[in-house]
């Protein structure tokens, strides 16, 4: 698209689809130029109506149409840069369409295209339309028959949705192999896959007894790091069965894996496709999150198949319907498999370092969308992370068994339907007898809701009140908001730790010692009594609710609760804001031209100190929770807390603080560190996994402060590891520090994997993320390196994407914003819906202060003032401007 105006998609303006495609047989000729596409479609009117047939396509080359068997002339149809149109059409017919496309040019890794040789599709959102003409929108549901014919030798393996019902030899040298889908489905879960591919197989009993055969396709020779997702996909499908009853539906289950993708994975119909990230482990090349990762996107796209595929969205403003839910199960999944602190921990970091971020920024936008230019720009944190919020919301509304009845009732109700999230939400409702009307707010406000909370303890009458105001900050398109739903779990903490039983003024007993309040006023107050002390709130336990909490803790408070609170994650949370305070105080002493003077904070240091300290030396309970109660808040989140952000000032404070906790227990440290050595083989069990995290969170804070022996330590588990966790660590403590082993250790590791796509990729991103002030020129350099290549994604992604939102610290510069904005320029050829993504932190430039506000909008306008700019880079950098 060339700089006319941007065409804004409305969700109120949705209207149905005015035809059915009842049927459609797909006939592809995949060459070495170019692929023809024949697509031959059973269809009739709906609704009455005697319109135009309007058809989507993108960069097409028409060959042939034909109506019932007729050969359309020229004049009897239009076409421009997105469509095809037929003036006259009856009440039912069938239509025949040849095109021609050249896939081996298609750099935006949407519709058809290569990747390593080999044939793939990616149709989610709108990538059908650039393989044939099609009403690519998810309300159409479709019986879909695919041939796939192609040179035999190049591309023995041909794969398709559904089940394999005819192959045969052509005789010269071609091939062919016809998959029929027997459910119906919209295009943009369509896929096909040629190539030089084998596979591992195995197979699962479903709980009614059928056999379904399982397959992972991958080149030769990865054919060794499939089997931690054939478990990973096994676990999912018993999960799916015995925590929502679902089973699966077809005789065979496939997933291929890709080098070139623009996201993680593609749940298509009996056929993901996924990006090789998310498939290939083995422990001496993948970490423990690695591993972690990939069994949650494996049970994500598999979860989808009910979540998604056999009930999916009636529009995409219904994104989070799927995404949203698919991703809550996932999340319970891994809870379930591994650990519930943890997991939630982990998700919640993740949301309040980047989505709270994008909710307070110039794209911020609702769960469900009102508008949209490009919906690829709406695959969003937000779609996602506070989607799937918004979904735990209501099973913490109605319980875990009531969960379960609203979602048997929603899939039984719209099974084989396009919904919405209205439809997900009634189900809920019907199946718990509750109304959720208010609560659906979450769904059209945006921004991130904010609590302030306060307490007054009666100490004659026995009684605490706690009193909780929302509020909610004016967003783009939103300036005022009505009250949230929100449910807030608390508990209260008296004098000697344990919790209080909770009884509410007017209640008969005490209910529990931890409870959901509902608040739906702006202003709530909750009067608890028979509180025989005064005591310390525990707000918004298991984090409850996405929004920020504020209440007027002392240091000593959040020690307390630090050290007894019951709930598993607000003992963490208390021990990051213990920390914030002290992180807070520093950033300011730098701001005001200081230098950082911890001692000069009152007690805050020796209070937080002994409290870590005392994580040290704990012993026994879960290794997991210990390390992430070693780690002091993301540079992300302490942003995130800031009104005015100094990028600069938040990494050295917290690298002071770092410094400081290391050097003043290094005894300690050392000794976490030899005592969580690794004992016999290697496995991603719990237990493994966290004793090498607490292991290496101790590397990592001795190698905080130069301490004696420190990189020989490093280099020697670099050196000495048989797993890739720890070689990672041992790698990225040393890629901060300047010194011959970081040198040594850089090229010894290249010179092992440089024939591994994905361990580069490791290799880059610690590079782009290395404190050092080298960084950037090294970055520049490794871009002509061999190993980087532009039109890889993951290769972005793990040098530039991880600078740019890893690294803060050497990013925010002049030359930093210049770097990025001229690969988002470059990128915007190749991959808009790369390069679109790779704006987020330049649109942010409002936390910033004003040098560095000027510096990231010059290179806004810069990028805006293209004459030719994709849509999607377009969109994200006006609104970035606006
Ligand atoms: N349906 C998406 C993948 C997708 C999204 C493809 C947009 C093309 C455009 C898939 O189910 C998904 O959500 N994948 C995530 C990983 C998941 C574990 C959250 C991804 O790819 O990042
Ligand atoms: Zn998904």
């Amino acid at each position: 698209m060339s700089s006319t105006a941007l065409k804004t998609i409305y969700l109120k303006e949705y209207t149905q689809p005015p035809f059915v495609i009842d049927r459609v047989k797909l006939h592809f000729e995949l060459g070495e130029e170019q692929t023809v596409v024949t697509t031959t479609m059973t269809m009739r009117r709906d609704g009455g109506g005697d319109g135009a047939l309007r058809l989507d396509g993108r960069h097409l080359q028409l060959l042939l149409v034909k109506l019932d068997g007729r050969v359309l002339m020229a004049k009897q149809y239009e076409v421009d840069e997105e469509s095809l149109t037929i003036p006259m059409v009856p009440d039912s017919f069938v239509l025949e369409i040849q095109t021609l496309i050249k896939p081996q040019e298609n750099t935006s890794l949407d519709g058809l295209y290569k990747s390593s040789g080999n044939f793939c599709t990616q149709c989610e959102a709108q990538g059908f339309r650039k393989i044939t003409y099609y009403l690519d929108r998810p309300d159409v549901m479709t019986l879909f028959t695919t041939t796939i014919v192609a040179d035999k030798a190049k591309y023995p393996v041909l794969l398709s949705n559904g089940n394999l019902v005819a192959q045969s030899e052509l005789g010269d040298g071609r091939h062919s192999a016809t998959w029929q889908d027997p459910f119906k489905k919209p295009c943009y879960l369509f896929a096909l896959v040629a190539g030089q591919l084998e596979f591992v197989e195995d197979s699962f009993t479903t709980m009614s007894g059928r056999q379904v055969a399982l397959r992972i396709y991958v080149e030769r020779h990865n054919l060794d790091k499939c089997d931690h997702a054939m478990q990973s996909l096994k676990r999912a499908m018993r999960w799916d069965e015995q925590v929502y009853g679902r089973e699966y539906d077809l005789d065979i289950y496939m997933i291929v894996a890709v080098d070139d993708f623009n996201m993680g994975a593609m749940e298509n119909k009996g056929l993901n496709v996924f990006n090789s990230k998310y498939v290939l482990a083995r422990p001496d090349t993948a970490t423990d999150a690695d591993f972690i990762g990939i069994e949650s996107v494996i049970a994500h796209e598999y979860f989808h198949n009910w979540s998604g595929n056999r009930v999916t969205c009636r529009d995409w403003f219904q994104l989070s319907l799927k995404e949203g839910f698919t991703v809550f199960r996932d999340q319970e999944f891994t809870s379930d498999l591994f650990s519930r602190a943890v997991k939630r921990i982990d998700d919640v970091n993740r949301l309040r370092s980047y989505q709270f971020a994008e909710d307070g920024g110039p794209m911020s936008h609702p769960v469900r969308p009102e508008s949209y230019v490009e919906i690829n720009n709406f695959y969003t944190l937000t779609v996602y992370e506070k989607g799937a919020e918004v979904v735990r919301m209501i099973s913490h509304l109605v319980g875990a068994a009531g969960f379960r009845k609203g979602s048997d009732l929603y899939f039984e109700r719209h099974d084989g339907q396009a919904v919405t999230t209205e439809d997900f939400v009634q189900a809920m409702e019907d199946a718990n007898g509750i109304d959720l009307t208010q609560f659906k707010r979450w769904y059209g406000q945006s921004g991130t809701p904010r609590l302030d909370c306060s307490s007054a303890y009666d100490a004659a009458a026995q009684r605490l009140t706690l009193t909780i105001r929302q509020s909610c900050p004016p967003t783009p398109g939103q300036a005022t908001k009505l009250p949230f739903h929100i449910p807030v779990e608390i508990g209260l903490l008296a004098p000697d730790g344990a919790d209080c039983p909770l009884q509410l003024a007017g209640e008969a007993a005490a209910m529990g010692t931890s409870r959901v309040l509902e608040c739906k006023d702006e202003v709530q107050s909750f009067q608890f009594i028979n509180i025989a002390h005064p005591p310390v709130p525990s707000l918004l336990r298991q984090f409850s609710a996405p929004v920020k909490l504020n209440y007027p803790y002392s240091s000593e408070e959040l020690a307390f609760l630090m050290a007894h609170d019951s709930d598993p994650f607000n003992r963490w949370n208390a021990n990051q804001q213990l920390a914030l305070l002290l992180l807070h105080g520093l950033i300011e002493q730098k701001i005001n031209g200081g230098t950082f003077d911890l001692q000069a904070l009152g007690n805050g240091y020796s209070l937080y100190s002994e409290a870590f300290g005392q994580i040290l030396a704990e012993q026994g309970g879960d290794l997991n929770l210990k390390a992430m109660a070693m780690a002091l808040p993301t540079e992300n989140y302490i942003a995130e807390t800031l009104a005015v952000v100094d990028p600069i000032a938040i990494h050295e404070a917290r690298w002071l603080l770092r410094g400081a906790l290391s050097r003043d227990h290094e005894a300690l440290l050392c000794e976490n560190y030899e005592n969580h050595l690794e004992q016999g083989r290697y496995n991603v069990k719990p237990e493994s996994v966290g004793r090498r995290a607490v292991k290496n969170t101790a590397l990592g804070l001795l190698a905080s402060h130069d301490g004696s022996g420190i990189i020989e330590l490093c280099y020697s588990q670099f050196n000495s590891a048989d797993n890739m966790t720890d070689v990672m660590m041992a790698l990225r403590c040393l890629t901060d520090i300047q010194c011959d082993e970081r040198q040594q250790a850089l090229a010894q590791f290249y010179d092992k994997w440089q024939g591994e796509p994905l361990i580069v990729d490791k290799w880059l991103a610690l590079q782009a993320m290395s404190r050092l002030p080298t960084t950037l020129a090294d970055i520049k350099t490794l871009m002509n390196h061999p190993a980087f290549n532009i039109k890889n994604p993951n290769k972005v992604r793990a040098l530039i994407s991880s600078f740019v939102n890893g690294n803060a610290y050497r990013f925010h510069s002049a030359e930093g914003y210049t770097f990025l904005a001229d690969q988002i320029v470059i990128l915007d050829r190749l991959n808009p819906q790369v390069a679109a993504r790779l704006a987020a932190p330049l649109i942010q430039w409002r936390r910033y202060d004003e040098a560095r506000q000027l510096l990231m909008c010059a290179e806004l306008k810069r990028i805006l003032a293209l004459p030719t700019l994709s849509s999607d880079v377009r969109e994200v950098v006006s609104k970035g401007l606006a």
